[in-house]
């Protein structure tokens, strides 16, 4: 029983490990479903389906690309201001800009 368990915690973590390193493996390209878990941090404004919830926030949903990714670089280095997406934008990793652009701009 304690020792089928432990080969499954073993078994699972090895699995755990092959996702992680195939998840660095393909670090360079934009994912769009590593993107819909950042959105949930952008739901509260913008929506999960890049609808907007707030008059202040412009909707996501279907814009491009780039601008997406240009506009989240702007509010991280400063270039552009707004209170709320300083904030956000201030924690986001540039792979993560990358990945939410990828799954808003995807969206029809
Ligand atoms: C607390 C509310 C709030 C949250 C959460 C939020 N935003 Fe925003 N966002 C705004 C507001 C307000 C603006 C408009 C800023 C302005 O007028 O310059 C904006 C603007 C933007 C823009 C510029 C769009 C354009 O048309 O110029 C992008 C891109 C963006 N947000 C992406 C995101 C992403 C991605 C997330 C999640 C990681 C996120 N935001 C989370 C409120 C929010």
């Amino acid at each position: 029983m304690q020792r089928s368990f432990l080969r499954k915690t073993a078994l699972l973590s090895f699995v755990a490990m092959g996702a992680a390193l195939s998840l660095m493996a393909t670090a360079q390209a934009a994912d769009s479903a590593a993107g819909r878990v950042t959105a949930r941090q952008c739901q509260s404004c913008h929506g999960m389906d890049g609808l907007s919830k707030l008059a202040e926030a412009p909707n996501l949903r279907g814009q491009v690309e780039d601008f997406l990714v240009k506009a989240l670089h702007d509010f991280k280095s400063g270039a552009r201001r707004n209170e709320m997406m300083d904030v956000i934008a201030g924690q986001l990793a540039d792979e993560d800009i990358a990945n939410v652009a990828a799954y808003y701009s995807a969206l029809q």
